[in-house]
């Protein structure tokens, strides 16, 4: 196991009826909010009406940044440093999906930067502090809300880039499962997918003796699989739900991913994809991860061992040889996506109906990526990753 530093201080409030306690949470750092939302399923809930109520009673001062898109892009983090700086306002509460919590991380970054915001998307440096970030997550998938990650797309320029700081870490998250009912199926599968997804790039590594690591990622793994029919058969199932809130945080908050080495390899090429198509994320990963499992297989012998176990721990697989085990449950994980989370699973299905642009998004996936460096699973040419896309 490597040496690394685990430093999480969220103060995380799960489950239901806890809002009442939000405004105490944020009086620590101060009465004038920047409440920043998306595209309105907070309103469609009644979120929205709860938290404004709850603020106003309690004399808070809200100056509101609302739209804040899927794949949030770089104008509405703009947008959201100008409220604050204009109303001199001291902390912001995220009210949405991943989209708008890394958006509003990056906001919190960038409003202590003089140049422009997406400066602090392309190089983390630039950021030195934050303006401090509270959350009410209301979709199961990125992790977001526990970690010091956030994703920005600047569509003039086809990038989509993920930033990261330890003074971007939310201070406090609310995860209150409820609020996951009114996520549609198509983004309850999406989010699942992402998850996945997480626990995969982080799972097939090549440091030794990672087995709380290991073990770890197989249970989350199993806890998604497990759990998202049920939620997506009954979207008001509060242990299916609260066990995909839970396992998406658990997820990326550095327990699984810390002390092995990693190199995320779809990730990468699912940003290029989003970037130049705008796709769900999660979309995007169902479609590469099973198609970059089968790659490694193909690719290099040395994988197969660990795929296969992974099949055997995860998908139930039952197959003495390796490479065999390991190509079947790479099946399942397909299967799985198509035929339980009803994901389609081409680019085609997605939106994505020409070729025009995969050689030019293989190219950027490695360059952005280092997907030809030591540091992937299996390093990737452009070639490599135009095979998995075509
Ligand atoms: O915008 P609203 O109206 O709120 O609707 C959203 C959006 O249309 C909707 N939604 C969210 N909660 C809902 C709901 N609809 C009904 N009921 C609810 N309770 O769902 C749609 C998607 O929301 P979004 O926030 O985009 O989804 P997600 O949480 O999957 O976030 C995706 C973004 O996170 C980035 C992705 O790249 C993508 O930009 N990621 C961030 C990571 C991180 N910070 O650590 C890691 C991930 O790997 C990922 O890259
Ligand atoms: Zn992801």
């Amino acid at each position: 196991m490597n040496n690394f530093r685990m430093y999480v201080p969220t103060d995380i409030r799960f489950g239901k009826n806890r809002l009442e306690e939000l405004p105490e949470v944020l009086a620590e750092y101060g009465k004038k909010v920047l409440l920043a939302y998306g595209g309105g399923s907070i309103k469609k809930s009644g979120l929205y009406d709860k938290v404004v109520q709850l603020l106003n009673e309690q004399n808070f001062t809200i100056v509101e940044l609302t739209g804040i898109e899927p794949n949030p892009k770089i104008e509405s983090v703009r947008e959201g440093v100008r409220l604050v700086r204009e109303h001199d306002l001291d902390v912001i509460l995220a009210v949405g999906g991943g989209s708008v919590v890394d958006a509003a991380k990056v906001i919190a970054g960038a409003v202590f930067y003089e140049g422009d915001a997406w400066d602090v998307v392309v190089d983390k440096s630039k950021m030195s502090k934050a303006l401090p970030l509270v959350d009410i997550l209301t979709l199961s998938a990125t992790g977001t809300e526990m970690n010091r990650n956030a994703v920005i797309s600047n569509t003039k320029t086809n990038e989509k880039f993920g930033t990261s700081g330890w003074e971007l870490i939310p201070k406090a998250s609310f995860l209150d499962p409820e609020n996951t009912y009114t996520v549609s199926s198509y983004q309850t599968s999406a989010g699942s997918a992402d998850i996945m997804s997480h626990l995969c790039e982080q799972y097939f590594n090549r440091t030794q003796g990672v087995d709380v690591q290991t073990n770890v990622a197989e249970a989350l793994m199993k806890t998604v699989i497990q759990n998202t029919p049920l939620a997506l058969e009954n979207p008001n199932d509060y242990d299916a739900r609260s066990n995909l809130m839970w396992a998406s945080t658990l997820a990326l908050n550095g327990l699984v991913g810390n002390g092995a080495g990693q190199g995320w390899t779809c990730h990468p090429i699912e940003h290029e994809l989003s970037a130049f198509y705008d796709i769900t994320h999660g979309i995007g990963l169902a479609i590469v991860t099973p198609r970059w499992l089968k790659f490694c297989i193909e690719k290099d012998d040395s994988t197969h061992e660990r795929i296969a176990n992974w099949a055997r721990n995860v998908w139930n697989i039952i197959e003495e040889n390796d490479e065999k085990a390991a190509r079947l449950g790479v099946r399942a994980m397909y299967h799985y996506f198509k035929d339980n989370t009803k994901i389609e699973m081409t680019l085609q299905a997605t939106g994505i109906t020409t070729t025009e642009k995969v050689r030019e998004m293989s190219e950027l996936a490695v360059k952005h990526g280092g997907l030809n460096s030591q540091n992937p699973y299996v390093p990737m040419t452009e070639n490599d990753v135009e095979k998995v896309l075509l």
